[in-house]
């Protein structure tokens, strides 16, 4: 079984669509996909009401997901750790204990566009636009991932 890490800020708006779009295009007894905060803030909640929203708009339920902090541990459980910005990135990599650990930890939108090293914008003070426009950027990069599987 593979298994991807979703990582944003709170995990209750960029990466559990990272987690919904996904899980949506591979074949969930093969690839486990969940997603993680680098904060505590939102622990045990519901994904953000417009990121429900917008993931019921393409056909995606994630109203099962609550979120949880990352966790050292995570490093251990899963293949590949995708974070949705350079922050992200950086808070998960410096947990890192070893090389192995390090070379889990990815960009997402590397997969479009290799070494550009971009972001998924932060929605979270934006409107319903900014939501939409997360869940183009993740629906291609996770068409490319899930490809891999
Ligand atoms: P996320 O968005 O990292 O995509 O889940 C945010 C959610 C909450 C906050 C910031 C970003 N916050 O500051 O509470």
């Amino acid at each position: 079984m593979k298994k991807v890490l979703m990582v944003c800020l709170g995990n209750i708006c960029r990466s559990p669509l990272a987690e919904g779009i996904l899980q949506s295009k591979v074949n969930t007894d093969k690839v486990f996909v969940d997603s993680a905060g680098t904060a505590a803030y939102h622990t045990g909640k519901l994904p953000d009401k417009r990121a429900i929203e917008v993931a019921f708009k393409y056909g995606i339920d994630i109203t099962n997901q609550t979120a949880r902090k990352f966790s050292i541990k995570d490093f251990d459980i899963f293949d590949v750790i995708y974070t949705m910005d350079e922050s992200n990135y950086q808070n998960i990599l410096i947990l890192a204990r070893n090389e192995a650990d390090e070379q889990k930890v990815k960009m997402i939108l590397n997969e479009i566009h290799a070494t550009k090293n971009a972001s998924v914008p932060d929605p979270y003070y934006g409107g319903q636009d900014g939501f939409e426009n997360v869940l183009k950027m993740l629906d291609e990069a996770c068409e490319i991932v899930a490809s891999k599987f």
